[in-house]
């Protein structure tokens, strides 16, 4: 395949390629000649940026399908650009064993849609005692009890170790916010351990997170669209939406580095769960057009997010793509970063169209998705 006449944007910048990939690797990214044997897009109209890699989405699969299954969440998340998902572990029963983590990994082969981490809860059903990590080890990298609080500070603590020690990530899910995320750097500052901080969402935490920064504490955090995208809204999600200070906070996170990465939390519900106080919102396939509607207003470049949507979660998750870069897999996303889109929840792919910004205004639109060198979602 080769990719003509393309405005490439990474981490690294914006420059002009032409990208050839074999084997579904970038082989060059300014080759000249005559390949008529293979299958030419032309860019010339749309930039070429690394697709995207959510560290942070909710597939329900298995156990509740009627919100979403991998399926229909793959091909959302491909519509938005996204190549690789890491699922959390919430789902129905909690994939807390070896054999659901390979179940849902095989599952995600057969489908052929996005790649998956799939992340196993830290302890069985979300109570007190650990899964067997040793073994599960073998088959994911990250495990997190999200959609719940890590019980006590001692499971924490161990956790933390345990993570180190067998180098895996723990991610977590702070509930109240400012108090958790104090715990667990507290417990940081005595164990050293790999930790992932889902979702800040208020100011005092951004605080909390740059002070232990600047001390040396190495861990990474997440924001989601959602929090990055308004504030005051008056829609159930967890943790729910900030003031006006809050998201004022996230912002100038991102924009000094202490925010790693942008994820989605993607929570896909059913209407009825909703009435009943479920909270999150479906936005895989806006994520990208909701962040950088924010990004360009405030003058953050697009290099940036793509850091933060690319680079970041592929080098946590250990993927060799995330850059357009000789030698990486050559998973790409053509959008047309200009466009001025509306988001439109009736044409959702996911099952569930649970979000509160129908008829919001965003921008760029994702053209093409594509995986080791294969088109796999086309919009042009
Ligand atoms: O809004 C949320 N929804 N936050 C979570 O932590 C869990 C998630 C879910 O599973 O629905
Ligand atoms: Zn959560
Ligand atoms: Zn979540």
């Amino acid at each position: 395949m080769i990719i003509n006449n393309v405005e490439i944007v990474d981490q690294y910048g914006r420059r002009k390629g032409n990208i050839l990939v074999k084997d579904g690797i970038i082989v060059d990214t300014n080759v000249k000649g005559n390949y008529e044997n293979h299958q030419v897009i032309d860019g010339s109209d749309y930039t070429l940026m690394p697709s995207f890699i959510d560290m942070h989405t909710h597939l329900r699969d298995p156990g509740f399908e009627y919100k979403e299954d991998m399926e229909t969440g793959m091909r959302a998340a491909l519509k938005g650009g996204y190549t690789h998902l890491a699922a959390m572990a919430n789902t129905n029963p909690i994939t807390d064993n070896f054999e659901m983590v390979v179940e849902n990994l095989s599952k995600s082969k057969e489908l052929n849609l996005c790649n998956l981490t799939q992340i196993c809860a830290l302890t069985k059903d979300f109570g007190e005692e650990f899964v067997d990590l040793e073994k599960i080890i073998a088959v994911t990298k990250v495990f997190s009890n999200d959609g719940k609080t890590v019980a006590g500070e001692d499971i924490m603590r161990e956790g933390l170790k345990r993570s180190k020690e067998l180098g895996f990530v723990l991610a977590t899910h702070c509930e109240p916010e400012v108090e958790i995320v104090k715990r667990d750097l507290n417990i940081l500052r005595e164990v050293p351990g790999n930790l992932h901080i889902c979702h800040v969402s208020e100011k005092e935490t951004l605080n909390l997170i740059r002070k232990a920064k600047k001390e040396g504490l190495h861990f990474t955090c997440e924001v989601t669209p959602h929090h990055v995208f308004d504030n005051d809204v008056d829609y159930k999600v967890s943790p729910p939406f900030g003031t006006r200070a809050d998201r004022q906070a996230l912002i100038e996170g991102i924009k000094d580095g202490i925010i790693d990465l942008c994820a989605t939390d993607h929570a896909p519900h059913s209407k009825e769960d909703k009435e009943k106080g479920s909270p999150g919102i479906s936005n895989i396939e806006v994520a990208f057009s909701m962040y950088w509607k924010v990004f360009h207003e405030e003058n953050i470049p697009l290099e940036k997010l793509s850091q933060m949507m690319s680079y970041q979660p592929a080098k946590i998750l250990g993927l060799n793509c995330g850059e357009i870069v000789v030698g990486r897999e050559a998973n790409v996303v053509l959008i047309d970063e200009n466009k001025e889109t509306t988001i439109d929840i009736k044409g959702f792919v996911s099952k569930s169209n649970n979000n509160p910004f129908h008829g919001r205004k965003v921008k760029g639109k994702v053209m093409m998705t594509i995986k080791r060198g294969e088109v796999i979602y086309d919009n042009r």
